[in-house]
């Protein structure tokens, strides 16, 4: 019987530390451990020269899908650029949107092959994921990208490694509405007019195909025209970086 109880404990503290491992990754997605060096390779924002500047990118992921047409709607309607981080097994999907994506001149970034969870994949893996996709990407628009954003906003070191390798740079936010969960479109561009500052990059979502992306498209032209109205335009992701 004792050794019934000394059993479950032991699994009980196996199973503690596992779960703590496990959550680690989402708790503190790009870890300290890495240091300050590697942590600069990430954009998150970018602090604006001139403090006149009132430039921001609105990006949207893990498309393209159906959305994407009637996202592209709304940009052209408003008469402004956006950046589109894609998914290569979508673009096997529909090569045909993300060349209407190309040819309205906004900007495409690549969001890896599969989307997976890349904490554990080795530099080979990873390579392959941004490579595969920038292969689709070039294939359907004949354009080529320097952009990755991570799925899931993870930050292992064999990605930092990574895109190091192939010069290519990891774009990731700083004012997250997380539309992805809401369907309350108000909700979606009041946090992004609360959160928002010169230089801020916009993680908006136009996939993936199978979600309902309605909130998203409801709040875009709300959130473009207040937003220009506090008087900020908008720029690709690579314009933002290059000003
Ligand atoms: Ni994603």
């Amino acid at each position: 019987m004792k050794e019934k109880y000394l059993y479950l404990a032991g699994f009980s503290l196996f199973l503690v530390i596992f779960i703590f491992l496990f959550s680690y990754q989402f708790l503190f997605p790009t870890s300290n451990v890495l240091g300050e060096a590697t942590q600069n390779q990430i954009v998150r924002r970018i602090e604006p020269i001139d403090e006149k500047d009132k430039f921001v990118a609105l990006t949207f992921d893990d498309g393209p899908t159906d959305m994407t047409v009637q996202i592209l709607q709304v940009l052209s309607e408003k008469q402004i650029k956006a950046t589109f981080f894609v998914i290569g097994e979508n673009i096997d999907q529909s090569p045909e949107i993300l060349k209407q994506v190309a040819e309205q001149g906004h900007e495409i970034g690549n969001h890896t092959n599969t989307h997976s969870f890349i904490t554990y994949l080795s530099q080979k893996k990873i390579a392959q994921e941004i490579l595969i996709t920038d292969e689709k990407i070039f294939q359907a628009t004949g354009m080529q990208t320097k952009l990755v954003r991570s799925p899931y906003g993870l930050y292992p070191i064999n990605l930092l490694k990574t895109t190091q390798l192939l010069d290519m740079q990891l774009i990731s936010w700083n004012v997250d509405p997380e539309d992805w969960q809401t369907k309350d479109s108000q909700k979606i561009a009041d946090v992004v007019m609360k959160e928002i500052t010169p230089g801020s990059i916009i993680l908006l979502h136009d996939g993936p195909p199978d979600l309902d992306r309605q909130a998203t498209l409801t709040a875009l032209p709300i959130l473009i025209d207040q937003l220009q109205q506090q008087g900020y335009s908008f720029v690709t992701v690579s314009q933002l970086i290059n000003q």
